[in-house]
């Protein structure tokens, strides 16, 4: 079967890997950078920018494509499900429609408030600055002043971590608003405090498969401080579930993804295909922080390492509507570690050439995703973003830490770093900590 992969970052080459593991894929793929680890796996790659809904869809005809899987969330709000499908190609990844519900933060809070989803916080969204400042300065409590739009996953900012207090609040939201950050719509949510976790669902044809739960860590530097990034790495559990978080929580957070699913089908008459994606905080209870239309970055890494069911027919099930294969995980825990460039997410260094031993990656027993690098003449280069990420699976978490730590020593590059402490029992044990004091246990 020939397949047509959109993206290209750690997160596709996760997706590209898990598709050619299935029996008879044909890979294409259409990636805005040379991403070795995507390009050594496919018959014929464009590169282009991937909101460029025609170019995609052209090469999508041209290659005879019957399947398209799409990873990143630009695209799909850029309509390029809809485009493929005008011309015949099924495509794994919601239209633009039903993108919106990543899209647009306030169609998400107004979609779970007028359907009564649980999880929703108090939250009003403003296209002028006024209202908004008027909105935080009555507000009860601290707030996150969120741009409705894309940002990339970096445009959110908390009263108490990024903005001090209600006057620095307001001039972030004028700021969104002025320079329209993320379209110029701007969100104003109450505060969420607790421990952030993922869930992700497999949608289709009003069916809802979810995945093991996965915990990201956003922030740049170790102990969990510093700005917000796309994620700098993440874990899962053997079981499914966190160290914090029980299985009645999971199943909450499992049905705010059903009931959206349902939502979305009821507001707009269309079928959700793709992954729908829950980033959710436990606190005294669960409550939704964001949705995505698409599999998590580095969340992907995580599950994909360890779905053991055929993917391809997954996602091909999942583009046609019908989704009824029982998708199979691992029991293993798992760890993501991204190696980056220093000042990612702030003010990146500029490119610069990279070694990455896969060698000695698999002989520590890791797996081994590129992100957003550039091969170029036999040589690797990174660029603004995330680099490489290696994954660890093993029985236990301590394991599957350790291999993942010891897999980043093969990465090297004189602008690189990575946070050791994720998947570590210390950094676990003070999230736990944190928690029980939260909830006054
Ligand atoms: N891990 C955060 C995201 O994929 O948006």
């Amino acid at each position: 079967m020939k397949v047509m992969l959109v993206g290209g970052g750690a997160r596709e080459h996760a997706i590209a890997e898990a598709l050619c593991r299935s029996e008879g894929v044909e890979l294409y793929a259409v990636m805005g950078n040379r991403n070795p680890g995507i390009l050594r796996l496919c018959r014929g790659v464009e590169i282009a920018k991937e909101t460029e809904v025609e170019k995609v869809a052209e090469a999508a005809e041209r290659w005879g494509v019957e399947l398209a899987v799409v990873g990143p969330e630009a695209p799909l709000c850029a309509g390029v499900a809809d485009r493929l499908e005008e011309r015949g190609v099924p495509c794994m990844g919601p239209r633009q429609r039903l993108a919106m519900i990543e899209g647009s933060k306030s169609f998400c809070r107004w979609l779970m408030s007028r359907y009564r989803i649980p999880g929703n916080v108090r939250y009003a969204s403003f296209t002028d600055a006024d209202e908004a400042a008027e909105f935080i300065d009555s507000f009860e409590g601290e707030v996150a002043v969120k741009p409705a739009g894309l940002t990339g996953g970096k445009g959110v900012k908390v009263m108490g971590e990024h903005l001090a207090d209600r006057e620095e609040a307001k001039a972030y939201a004028k700021q969104v608003v002025e320079q329209r950050i993320g379209g110029g719509e701007v969100v104003i949510e109450e505060k969420l405090v607790g421990e952030e976790f993922t869930v992700q669902a497999f949608v289709a044809g009003g069916v809802v498969k979810p995945m093991p739960a996965v915990q990201d860590h956003k922030r740049a530097f170790e102990g969990d401080r510093g700005h917000n990034t796309g994620g700098m790495g993440s874990y899962s559990m053997p079981d499914g579930l966190l160290p914090f978080l029980g299985e009645e929580e999971y199943s909450q957070a499992v049905e705010i993804i059903r009931k959206t699913a349902e939502a979305l089908r009821k507001e707009t008459g269309e079928d959700y295909r793709g992954v729908l994606y829950g980033q959710f905080i436990l606190g005294r209870e669960v409550k939704l922080v964001e949705f995505n239309c698409r599999f998590g970055d580095p969340e992907a890494m995580n599950v994909l390492s360890l779905l053991d069911s055929s993917f391809a027919e997954l996602c091909m099930q999942i583009a046609e509507g019908r989704l009824k294969s029982e998708p199979k995980f691992k029991r293993l825990a798992s760890v993501c570690k991204y190696i980056v460039p220093k000042g990612y997410g702030v003010s990146p260094a500029p490119p610069a050439e990279i070694s990455v031993d896969e060698a000695a990656i698999s002989r520590e027993g890791a797996l081994l995703y590129y992100a957003a690098v550039n091969q170029q003449d036999g040589r690797l280069y990174t660029t603004t973003s995330r680099s490489v990420a290696v994954v660890g699976l093993a029985e236990s978490l301590e394991e599957a830490e350790r291999i993942a730590e010891r897999a980043t020593s093969h990465v090297r590059g004189e602008h690189l770093y990575h946070r050791r402490d994720i998947g570590t029992k210390e950094l676990i044990e003070r999230k736990l900590q944190r928690l029980r004091k939260l909830r006054g246990e």
